[in-house]
């Protein structure tokens, strides 16, 4: 059986039937590279590419053959200098052509580095959060890399339009709080991205998709003021740890409301936590008294949050994750959103 290592960013997304060693090195016990990939594919909002260290391609899953517009079976056994970048690691400049790369060949992982990568297979551009791992095999030989790329195109035009001071500060805060906890590390930019989908999906006008761009990356600010060991916590939480998390809307929206340009969401984030139905917190209010942008994230929140792995249990699959919404719509979730929300990532799922 096959045991490979791998770090504490990884563990997260790709774990299963985990344990930590005295040294504090986590372990799997995959037998094969098809169960990572079973993992990995169930992971609809960003695309995942394996490669050997021969550079060859070993996986991709669909949100990475979307992104990349490629079919697996050309990309799968190739060599991906080849592929994608004339058979080059570096560009003119001296740089590598993307995080991936750099990390097989230097052995350093990367965090959420923002990256224009060319490809020039299809001579486009694409922006990309980009994180790069990698899996070793049980001797502490580098067997894999594996790249994760959040699409954040639509991210570069929305900034374009706000004061770039301002944001930076707010991008700086939400580092600060991915840094304590690893789950919340890339949380915040899936759920602006799906927040800006569902707002375009839905025909919001473009300072309404702003809003919820601006939503998606800062609605847990408030998160900031929670001891990480209430924050990390595997497993369930006690009454007294879950009133401390409960008040991470308000202290968010308090936050957001000293920051110039960002007091349009601070009623937003405020709100983020509300039910449909009025059994939510902080104030319990119910149905289209809840913001409407609110009423939006909370559905995108709970997507992201039930598609990643937690410590505590497998990621739910797009699939499963969406019966749950339409199961809570009209009791957690708004049904109409609920309902143009499944249409979306149907849609997103057959192009
Ligand atoms: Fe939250």
């Amino acid at each position: 059986m096959l045991a490979i290592r791998v770090n504490a960013g990884i563990e997260l997304r790709l774990g299963e039937r985990m344990f930590i060693d005295e040294r504090g090195a986590s372990h799997m016990d995959y037998s094969t590279l098809a169960r990572i990939a079973a993992v990995i594919q169930s992971s609809p909002v960003q695309g995942w590419l394996v490669i050997d260290r021969d550079f060859n391609v070993a996986h991709a899953n669909d949100a990475y053959c979307q992104l990349w517009k490629v079919k697996a079976q050309e990309v799968i056994g190739k060599y991906i200098l080849d592929l994608f970048y004339h058979g080059r690691k570096k560009d003119k400049r001296g740089r590598y052509v993307e995080p991936l790369i750099e990390t097989m060949d230097t052995g350093h992982e990367i965090a959420l580095m923002e990256v224009c990568v060319s490809n020039v297979y299809h001579e486009t551009n694409i922006w990309c959060l980009a994180n790069t791992y990698l899996l070793r095999d049980d001797r502490g030989d580098i067997e894999y890399a594996v790249g994760t790329y959040l699409p954040i195109d639509k991210f570069k035009v929305i900034e374009r339009r706000l004061d770039s001071i301002n944001l930076d500060i707010i991008k700086a805060f939400c580092k600060a709080i991915g840094v304590r906890d690893a789950y919340t590390k890339q949380h915040s930019e899936s759920v602006a991205y799906l927040m800006v989908e569902l707002a375009e999906f839905m025909n919001l006008s473009p300072e309404e998709v702003t809003k919820a761009y601006l939503a998606g990356i800062v609605h847990d600010v408030g998160k900031i003021g929670v001891p990480e060991k209430v924050l990390a916590k595997p497993g369930r939480l006690s009454e007294e740890e879950f009133k401390v998390i409960k008040c991470h809307p308000v202290k968010g929206a308090e936050i957001l409301a000293e920051i110039d340009g960002l007091g349009a969401i601070t009623r937003v984030v405020r709100h983020h936590h509300e039910r449909y139905d009025g059994r939510g917190y902080p104030e319990g209010v119910a149905g289209e008294d809840i913001p409407f942008l609110s009423r939006m994230l909370s559905i995108c929140d709970a997507y992201d949050a039930m598609t990643s792995k937690r410590c505590y249990r497998d990621p739910y699959t797009a699939a499963q994750a969406l019966n749950e919404i339409k199961r809570c719509a009209g009791q957690q979730f708004d049904p109409v959103i609920s309902g143009n929300f499944i249409q979306l990532m149907k849609y997103q799922h057959q192009r």
